[in-house]
């Protein structure tokens, strides 16, 4: 490693006497003398606690749409604590952020706040199993949609073996969780209607809810394509099961509308987050005013902090500057000139690749076709990734260390930061083709 962390890790070791691993989530453990703390964020670039600067391409896994500390957002924040914080008593506010969303996506004919992605996307399940009054629910496989129990679950497609027949076992993601609420769960892949109308077929008795993430932002953002989107649109509703629509990530990013409008489907209830507030706390459950309208007929929904006035006033401002500037515009044209250059760079030297979902959230995946779901990329290589994402750390590019969790770009990623990341690429591909080559090299390149 050629940048020091030295204060990180004597950090570390002192933080771990009092937060069990260091950290406040289990996600920002990288191990005991790599996990990163940061200082500060100021637009695109981030800068940890020994002073290392970097381009940022995780952003908080996305929330940051605009970049750290937008001066406009934080103003909309500030004026936003004057307003008191939280008083049990919702404000007028609320009704203008609601209105502003019912506008942007179609699907959201009613809307109603969280603080965070898993809170919205538990109201979401709860409020469909309340309608179709049936307990059970479909995640698709590689999906994550939050730290609840009802979706801590996988199917466990690294342990599959497909020539023995069968599907992938059931697998619960954390101690702690019932087991009872194995049977609650049901699995299925993208992209194969197939899978899905035959899982409906045998279950749909017991099957309340179908939760999907069209392009998977824990999962390469592997994306659903039109035709599978519109086939389970179809079946959802031939089985009367709810489809979510989890646009967690994927709402106000890929499109003012979200993925629906990316992929012109209209869920029956989605769920927003991370770009909603440009890091602060705020999400939403949104969708069918009839099925909405359960929480005035005995389905619980709140909390003490919905809609902090701070948070509520920046997803105020946010929201208007998504909507109304050309912002997202340019976050997927930056973003697909970053595909561009580092295409061209895999491209010079013979190495297949493709990429995965929208320019503002891609995935990169070294094979010559896209994976259509979690099964395709188990298939792939990815010691590539792996074994170059340190080394673009160590060059000033912070990415994800795992494959799977998509590059997030944000409004403050410019051309400098363009050029930087290109050339900081290509001297990670050829460290890594270095690295790798008396092994995995001939697998990685065409
Ligand atoms: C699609 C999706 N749903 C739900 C969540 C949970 O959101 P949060 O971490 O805000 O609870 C995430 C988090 O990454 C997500 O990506």
């Amino acid at each position: 490693m050629r940048r020091s962390l030295q204060r990180s890790n004597e950090h570390f070791r002192q933080a771990s006497a009092a937060m069990p691993m260091g950290v406040s989530s289990n996600f920002r453990y990288w191990g005991d003398d790599k996990t990163l703390y940061a200082d500060h964020g100021k637009g695109a670039r981030l800068w940890d606690i020994d002073g290392n600067e970097y381009i940022d391409y995780r952003l908080g896994y996305g929330p940051a749409i605009l970049g750290y500390a937008d001066p406009r957002v934080d103003e909309a924040a500030i004026e936003g604590m004057k307003v008191g914080g939280v008083f049990a008593l919702s404000t007028e506010l609320e009704y203008d952020v609601a209105s502003r969303i019912s506008r942007m996506v179609p699907a959201a004919e009613m809307v109603r706040f969280s603080n965070s992605g898993t809170e919205a996307v538990m109201a979401a399940l709860r409020l469909a199993k309340a309608f179709t009054r049936k307990d059970s629910h479909i995640i698709v496989e590689g999906g994550y949609h939050g730290i609840f129990d009802s979706v801590l679950w996988y199917a466990d497609i690294e342990e599959w073996d497909e020539s023995k027949g069968g599907q992938p076992n059931v697998e619960v993601e954390s101690h702690g969780v019932p087991q009872i609420l194995k049977k609650l769960t049901h699995f299925t892949p993208l992209n194969d209607a197939d899978y899905l109308e035959d899982l409906l077929k045998r279950h749909h008795h017991e099957i309340g809810a179908f939760l999907v993430e069209p392009i998977m932002g824990n999962c390469c953002s592997i994306q659903a394509t039109r035709e599978y989107m519109q086939a389970a649109r179809m079946l959802c509703e031939k089985y009367h099961v709810i489809m979510i629509v989890d646009e967690v990530k994927t709402g106000f990013r890929v499109a003012r509308g979200g993925v629906q409008e990316l992929l012109g489907i209209k869920a029956d209830l989605c769920t927003f987050a991370k770009a909603m507030g440009n890091g602060y706390p705020i999400s939403a459950v949104a969708g069918r005013k009839d099925i909405m309208m359960q929480v005035a007929n005995g389905v619980s929904h709140g909390g003490t902090y919905t809609c902090h006035s701070v948070s509520l006033a920046a997803a105020n401002r946010c929201l208007q500057i998504l909507d109304e500037t050309p912002a997202l515009e340019n976050i997927a044209k930056y973003g697909n000139d970053l595909r561009d250059g580092m295409s061209k760079v895999l491209r010079d030297r013979g190495i297949r690749h493709c990429f995965t979902g929208h320019g503002s959230m891609s995935g990169l995946f070294f094979n010559a076709e896209a994976p259509t779901n979690y099964r395709d990329w188990l298939n792939s290589d990815y010691t590539f990734y792996d074994t170059m994402a340190p080394k673009l750390h160590d060059l000033g590019i912070l990415c994800e260390p795992d494959s799977r969790e998509p590059w997030f770009v944000c409004e403050a990623h410019e051309q400098s930061c363009l050029t930087q990341t290109v050339a900081a690429f290509e001297s990670a591909v050829d460290e890594t083709l270095e690295e790798l080559k008396d092994t995995d090299r001939a697998k990685a390149t065409a």
